[in-house]
């Protein structure tokens, strides 16, 4: 299989596919901060003092005080016990099965959802007890399994806050309310962080303000989606914390992340904090592309996440909407995973930095 054909970014809104700029609703930068200036230069002001990266890892010689600094903001934005930065989100989500894994608590059985990342999925082989996988975000179907396995006690569940392909928030409190108490939810809200909550803590924010009663969380999270940047981090307990800085493999065996980059994250959860317009012009484009779809007829599902995803059965359906959306100037944002046996859809992620005139003709371009 051959990767896609690369696109050049022009602007926060377009990109140049085959010679024309075109507008652009691919990825999950949801406020498009990779190219925003108080990113950019917390970037090039760490660049210029630290360099372009660390050279060790965190255990070794690479820790940096803007991972500290950058950790201590992250706990706060979150209101979490523990912050570890990693250097990625795949890798935050390995470190934490290691951590898992490592005997700080011992799991009878772990549930995952059919659906999960990659990430999570190759997560769950390091905890080292018996994985079961569930129906996509169904309650009942995880409760039936868990009726299965009565003697397990101590369950780990595992999931991601938001599918980013469906951009479908997970019923997170009803999958909580089935474990037996005690147990750990594992959340990787890749997507959902910097977007959903009242505070943009994410989706378990916007699902359970209250948390879950007798369950204890732990997430995992990106900061190259909504928060413009490069890396990954883990938020939790205490005592996570510290099974991560016990010898974990992936916090002792790579490189920690480019200074830089947790300079620029650091900025993104600023801004996210203090400039509350942000959010609310990223839910007014949701809200609008998402009810003109509606009205105009198309089932769009009631998810107030900024993604909407149309699946194509057929290679002809799916040439004409490509057709349709170059027409009205928009670039063709198909996806096909080469692993998954699933049919190729169309993604559109929606900014709070598109404008109305690219808002509508989004709109247009998917109801003709
Ligand atoms: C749900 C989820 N988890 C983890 C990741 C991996 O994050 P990163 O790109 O920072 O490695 C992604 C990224 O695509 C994701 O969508």
């Amino acid at each position: 299989m051959k990767l896609p054909q690369s696109i050049q970014p022009v602007d926060a809104t377009h990109v140049r596919y085959r010679g024309r700029r075109l507008v652009y609703f691919g990825g999950c930068d949801y406020y498009r901060l990779t190219r925003h200036p108080h990113l950019l230069k917390a970037h090039a002001q760490a660049v210029a003092r630290d360099g372009l990266g660390t050279g060790a890892s965190r255990m070794t010689t690479g820790n940096h005080p803007t991972h500290d600094a950058l950790e201590a903001v992250l706990k706060k934005f979150f209101d979490c016990e523990s912050a570890t930065v990693i250097g990625d989100g795949y890798l935050a989500n390995i470190a934490l099965g290691q951590a898992l894994g490592s005997g700080a608590k011992a799991f009878d059985a772990l549930f995952i959802d059919e659906y999960a990342h990659l990430s999570l999925r190759d997560a769950a082989k390091f905890v080292g007890c018996p994985v079961v996988t569930y129906r996509h975000c169904d309650g009942d179907d995880l409760a039936k399994r868990l009726a299965k396995r009565k003697n397990d006690r101590q369950i780990l569940l595992l999931t991601d806050g938001v599918f980013g392909a469906t951009g479908r928030i997970t019923p997170i409190a009803n999958l909580a309310k089935v474990l037996p108490h005690g147990s750990v939810v594992w959340v990787d809200d890749a997507h959902g962080a910097g977007v959903l909550g009242d505070r943009l803590r994410g989706t378990v924010e916007h699902v359970a303000p209250s948390g879950f009663k007798g369950r204890e969380l732990i997430q995992s999270t990106t900061l190259s989606k909504a928060f413009g940047s490069y890396g990954g981090a883990i938020l939790g307990p205490t005592w996570l914390r510290k099974s991560l800085l016990d010898s974990n493999r992936v916090v002792t065996g790579s490189s920690s992340l480019p200074a830089a980059y947790a300079a620029a994250a650091k900025t993104a959860l600023g801004l996210l904090r203090t400039r509350p317009g942000l959010a609310k012009r990223l839910q007014r484009n949701t809200v609008f592309v998402k009810d003109t779809l509606r009205e105009s007829g198309l089932a769009i599902d009631a998810s107030v996440f900024p993604v909407v995803s149309l699946n194509c059965p057929a290679p002809k359906e799916a040439t004409v909407l490509r057709r349709r959306l170059l027409a009205n100037g928009i670039y063709p944002s198909c996806i096909r995973y080469p692993s998954d046996k699933a049919d190729a859809f169309y993604r559109f992620a929606i900014s709070s930095e598109h404008t109305s005139a690219q808002l509508e003709k989004l709109a247009e371009a998917l109801c003709p």
